[in-house]
């Protein structure tokens, strides 16, 4: 049977061309540890440097030494927030956070970290305002979401930072549904720091990610995890400059010539370019679903407002069934449940049943959408014979 992958809101599938032979080359053919070696050619140390340069120019970052590596976006949410979050100071979510900000934040808020969560409206959308009717004298950090998991609602990044520089906060964002497919540039949000993952738009491997931070923000932020560098040696202090503090033990070389090559896909491709065929794929199954009886989409109608996340409540029947047959009888793989995003669900009025999560990528096609509402037709027939 044919596969028709729609779960790339999890991780995408398939990835940039070329990668795995990039992936192979480092394992096969470099294989030098980066920073630990006497060596006069270091080709690993380069293709981490360039990287860093590639992401420092996708997010317009002005200082590539401050994109850290981590193993994924949960690690390096992790430290930003964990890193710099003391007992008495309060932080501001939106209600439509994935658990990776989530979960971090309720270990801290046993620690005596207060939190206050902005509720989102049923679409997803966050009022500005009232986020700002949040703030009190012990904020120090906002911390968001630039598009839910769930409802692929884009959230109003640019706005939130101008409140947070006008008010003196620190801002964090959270670009896992959004990096390699949005523009995203960290100046003109005014972000603090920004977190990215390798493998969903940006089209790399599992295990890569990280955060690029400002200076200032990571001078003033603990390193969560210390250890060997490669620089420094004669000191068992943590070393005070960027990558190297928040950067310890051998990196995921591999991944980091996987994302390497993504990168270079994108930039080949062009972000506008992968926007406007997501955006495309994203309006054809929302026009197709939106003609079915009793089906409930998540988010924003249009395509401008929201990222190629489409969930769908079957109101009346099992998502889980729905989800059962469209892989057991088409091969399409989409994703039941509550994505990780309890928080979500709540504020779309779809906890606990969760939805049926369609996200197409770059690599799917209006064909893939056509056969996906003429399954979702057929499924929804089936169980009505079944049920009724
Ligand atoms: C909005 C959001 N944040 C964080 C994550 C966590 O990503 P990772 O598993 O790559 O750390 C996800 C992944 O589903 C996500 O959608």
């Amino acid at each position: 049977m044919q596969r028709i992958y729609l779960d790339n809101a999890a991780t995408s599938y398939p990835k940039a061309p070329g990668l795995g032979d990039a992936v192979k080359h480092f394992i096969d053919d470099v294989g030098d540890n980066v920073n630990r070696s006497g060596y006069d050619v270091m080709a690993a140390d380069e293709m981490v440097f360039e990287t860093r340069d590639m992401l420092a120019e996708l997010f317009n970052f002005p200082n590539p030494e401050n994109v850290v590596f981590t193993l994924n976006i949960t690690y390096g949410l992790n430290f930003l927030l964990k890193g710099v979050l003391q007992p008495g100071d309060h932080v501001i979510v939106s209600s439509m956070e994935h658990n990776a900000v989530m979960r971090p934040l309720m270990q801290l808020a046993n620690q005596g970290v207060e939190l206050s969560r902005v509720s989102c409206d049923d679409e997803g959308k966050i009022d500005v305002e009232s986020l700002r009717q949040h703030i009190k004298q012990s904020t120090k950090m906002v911390i968001v979401t630039h598009a839910s998991n769930v409802s692929g609602t884009i959230l109003p990044v640019e706005q939130i930072g101008a409140v947070c520089e006008e008010k003196g906060l620190l801002f964090v964002v959270d670009t896992a549904q959004t990096a390699g497919v949005l523009e995203i540039d960290f100046e003109r949000i005014k972000a603090d720091a920004l977190a990215f993952t390798g493998h969903k738009g940006l089209l790399g491997p599992q295990g890569i990610g990280g955060f690029l931070i400002s200076q200032d923000l990571a001078g003033n932020m603990d390193a969560l995890v210390s250890g060997g560098t490669g620089s420094l040696s004669e000191h068992e202090d943590v070393p005070p400059y960027l990558p190297d503090k928040f950067e310890a033990g051998t990196p995921n070389l591999p991944g980091i010539y996987g994302l390497n090559r993504a990168l270079r896909y994108l930039e080949e491709v062009g972000l506008d370019s992968i926007r406007e065929k997501e955006s495309q794929l994203a309006t054809g199954l929302l026009e197709g679903l939106a003609n079915m009886e009793g089906v409930r989409i998540l988010g924003p109608r249009e395509a401008q407002g929201r990222m190629a996340v489409v969930s769908a409540d079957f109101v009346g029947y099992d998502n889980a069934q729905v989800a059962y047959f469209l892989h057991k009888h088409h091969g399409i793989r989409t994703r039941c449940g509550l994505h990780c995003a309890p928080s979500a669900h709540k504020t779309l009025g779809t906890f606990p049943q969760g939805t049926v999560r369609f996200s197409p990528g770059h690599f799917n096609t209006k064909e893939d959408m056509e056969k996906t509402l003429s399954a979702v037709r057929q499924a929804l027939k089936e169980l009505d014979s079944i049920l009724r």
